[in-house]
């Protein structure tokens, strides 16, 4: 997939550590919920982001600031330009008649998309946003307004229910409120949301995080273990699929060597 030039129209602050992109693209880019595409900052780098709305003219994107990518992405104008490779990855695919959509922070990047998508098909959508505090609450608005029901938590009690997403999903599943789970989040979250879809027997689909490189499935840098690439096989896996491979249990960086084992040692 060539490379589309694409300018800046909009770079707010959505809350804490967030920003939301608005571009526009000199070509149309066709995508579906649960796609990401690379996003190239001229003479900085390229990083995979996930589509977090508009349509195949305008792309938004969720940007959380962690590192030197991401803070250059803060400082982006209106009128600037980058680029956009994609659409890649598998999106989401709508099961059910009574969805829970799971995001923990940034992870509701593709879940708005994904929410809005279910609601047109006449899916039931409960959306659950959690975060550590109340203002780390990305695109808690958009979420809302794509729910038919709508839970927050934070860990400390600031909004919403104390606790975890997890624990709203628990009692949603218990009571049998939803028949398919649809996640994004930190990895635990999403270990967590995968043990209780099957304790619950509900199908679900969880979109996982690698280090992503080429984006094509050529480099190997995204390997999830037993042969599957995020970028071609993910980012978007049902739960069965993880089995035997290292999600939940070890997440490699730029090298390829497990996180904590980049780590310089003190
Ligand atoms: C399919 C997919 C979709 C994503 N969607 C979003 C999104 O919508 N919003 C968002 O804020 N972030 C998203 N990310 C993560 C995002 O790509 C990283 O946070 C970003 O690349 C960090 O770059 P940095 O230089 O700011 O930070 P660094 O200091 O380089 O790294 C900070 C953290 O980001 C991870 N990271 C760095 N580069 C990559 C990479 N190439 N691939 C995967 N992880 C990386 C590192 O392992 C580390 O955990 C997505 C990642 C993938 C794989
Ligand atoms: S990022 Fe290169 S194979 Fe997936």
């Amino acid at each position: 997939v060539n490379p589309v030039p694409a300018r800046v129209v909009e770079n707010r602050r959505e809350c804490e550590r967030t920003r939301v992109l608005r571009l526009e693209p000199e070509e149309e880019v066709r995508w579906l919920p649960g796609q990401f595409l690379m996003l190239g900052i001229p003479g900085v780098d390229e990083k995979p982001m996930a589509f977090s709305g508009g349509d195949e003219r305008e792309l938004v994107l969720t940007v959380e600031v962690v590192g030197p990518f991401t803070r250059r992405c803060a400082r982006l104008r209106p009128g600037d330009w980058v680029w956009v490779r994609g659409p890649y990855g598998r999106p989401f695919e709508p099961v059910g008649r009574r969805a829970a959509v799971v995001a923990g922070g940034t992870g509701v990047a593709p879940l708005v998309p994904l929410a809005r998508w279910l609601r047109e098909r006449g899916i039931r959508v409960h959306g659950i946003l959690g975060g550590p505090h109340r203002d780390r609450l990305p695109r808690r608005r958009e979420l809302e307004r794509f729910s038919d029901e709508f839970y927050l938590t934070t860990e400390d009690g600031s909004a919403g229910r104390k606790g975890y997403p997890t624990d709203v999903l628990e009692g949603l599943l218990r009571d049998g409120r939803v028949d398919a789970v649809y996640a994004c989040g930190p990895e635990a979250m999403l270990a967590r949301v995968v043990e209780l879809a099957r304790r619950f027997r509900v199908p679900c689909q969880v979109s996982v995080v690698r280090y992503v490189k080429c984006g094509e499935g050529v480099c190997g840098s995204c390997a999830l273990g037993r042969g599957l690439l995020v970028c071609r096989d993910g980012p978007v896996f049902w739960a069965e699929e993880l089995e035997g491979t290292e999600f939940g249990r070890v997440r490699r960086g730029a090298s390829g060597l497990p996180e904590d084992e980049e780590r310089p040692r003190s």
